[in-house]
């Protein structure tokens, strides 16, 4: 069958201006050949700033629009017929998804549906050639396999889908419906299941920047429960370059998880934390930073630990994390002490606001 025009060298990638996404686009433009098209509804997770030093780069465009709107990513399709769509918006924060779930199910469900639909469409009317070559790549995480005991064998593949938060079930939704684009249509659409990343531009909602924050500001240190939950961590450059390497190898219809084979306990990298900054930033005598760690309210339903195999990745398409966490954690800390500006530039009254309802009640015991 004959197609249209064919595809460009050029990404469609969502929710570019969030954490990963605009480590994952800064690096497109830095180290590869593609154009990128940037769609991001600019949500309080979205900062614009983190990619101003693409300003007047005729291969990038920005585009603020909402990954549930069919009529603009149809529109975006059609005018720069990307070769993939690397697929990373998202509502990404667990606690957010326990007090307000319905934003995730939009954006992470039905958000995900219309890009595939979309892209569907896109991809029917190519030449056979592009059809094969074309991509659809969602990024999704480890929390669709749910919790592991100590014991257990870290998260693969096979795994069954056990998601016990509402951002978990959505994100696992968001899986099956990729899953089945493949398996129905035959579109070449890949899944990664990624563990906890941190790295420069994470929002300071979540543990490793909050924690860094607080800490330099002599602010609680707010650990959950007992504080020995475990997470895999993986610098946030490692995780871009996962990606490169499935766009680039990955079979069509296969699911690739995505580790840091660095499982630490929240109280070893809070511990860790504290003495990096009181090392870049040494505090009074007898004010050390660990001395505010306190111990607040658990997480509902917290899941207690979670580990990837990334045998599969690693063995078939030859990645490997290059990054110890000791100096990912060392850069990152780093990275945020030395951008006062971007820092100041996310913590709005939006940012104060969720800080003070998550905590509040959470410091009262
Ligand atoms: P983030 O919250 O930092 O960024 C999400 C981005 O998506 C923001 O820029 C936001 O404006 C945008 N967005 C939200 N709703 C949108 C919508 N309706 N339309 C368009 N844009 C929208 O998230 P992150 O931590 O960078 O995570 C990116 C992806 O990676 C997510 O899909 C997440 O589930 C997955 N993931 C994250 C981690 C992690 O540790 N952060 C680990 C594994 C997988
Ligand atoms: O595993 C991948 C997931 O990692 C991603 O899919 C999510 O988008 C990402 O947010 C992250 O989820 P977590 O819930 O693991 O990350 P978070 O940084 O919120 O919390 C990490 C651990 O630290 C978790 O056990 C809860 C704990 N915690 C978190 C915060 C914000 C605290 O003890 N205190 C806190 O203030």
């Amino acid at each position: 069958m004959t197609g249209k025009s064919s595809m460009h060298d050029t990404l469609l990638v969502t929710g570019g201006a969030g954490f990963i996404g605009s480590n994952f686009v800064l690096s497109c433009r830095k180290s590869t050949p593609f154009s990128v098209v940037n769609l991001d509804l600019l949500t309080y997770a979205g900062n614009p700033a983190n990619f101003s030093e693409l300003d007047g780069d005729g291969r990038y465009a920005f585009v603020r629009g909402d990954i549930c709107d069919a009529g603009l990513v149809a529109g975006l399709l059609d005018e720069h017929r990307p070769r993939a769509v690397v697929h990373f918006a998202a509502e990404s924060h667990v606690d957010r998804s326990i007090v307000s779930p319905e934003a995730f199910i939009r954006t992470n469900v039905y958000g995900t549906f219309t890009l595939l639909e979309q892209a569907r469409l896109y991809w029917m009317g190519l030449s056979e050639a592009d059809r094969a070559a074309f991509r659809f790549l969602h990024v999704s995480t480890d929390e669709v396999y749910g919790t592991l005991d100590a014991d257990e064998p870290a998260f693969c593949e096979t795994t069954p889908y056990a998601p016990n938060s509402p951002y978990a079930a959505s994100k696992a939704g968001s899986d099956h419906l990729a899953r089945a684009y493949f398996h129905t249509y035959k579109m070449p659409v890949l899944t990664t299941n990624c563990s906890n990343n941190y790295g420069p531009f994470q929002f300071p909602e979540k543990l490793i920047p909050l924690m860094i924050l607080n800490a330099l500001e002599g602010k609680p240190l707010p650990v959950y429960g007992d504080g020995k939950n475990v997470r895999d961590w993986l610098f946030v450059e490692d995780h871009c370059a996962a990606i490169f390497t499935v766009l680039g190898k990955g079979k069509p219809g296969e699911t690739y998880n995505i580790g840091g084979n660095s499982e630490r306990a929240n109280m070893d990298v809070v511990t860790t934390i504290c003495d990096l900054v009181d090392e870049l930033r040494p505090p009074c005598a007898g004010s050390e930073r660990r001395q505010l760690i306190t111990y607040v309210k658990d997480r509902p339903g917290h899941d207690r630990r979670y580990a990837i195999d990334a045998t599969k990745i690693m063995r078939e398409l030859g990645w490997k994390p290059a990054e110890k966490f000791e100096s990912g954690l060392r850069k990152t800390v780093e990275w945020y002490l030395g951008h006062p500006k971007w820092v100041e530039s996310v913590r709005t009254g939006a940012y104060r606001e969720w800080i003070a309802r998550n905590y509040a009640e959470r410091l009262k015991i």
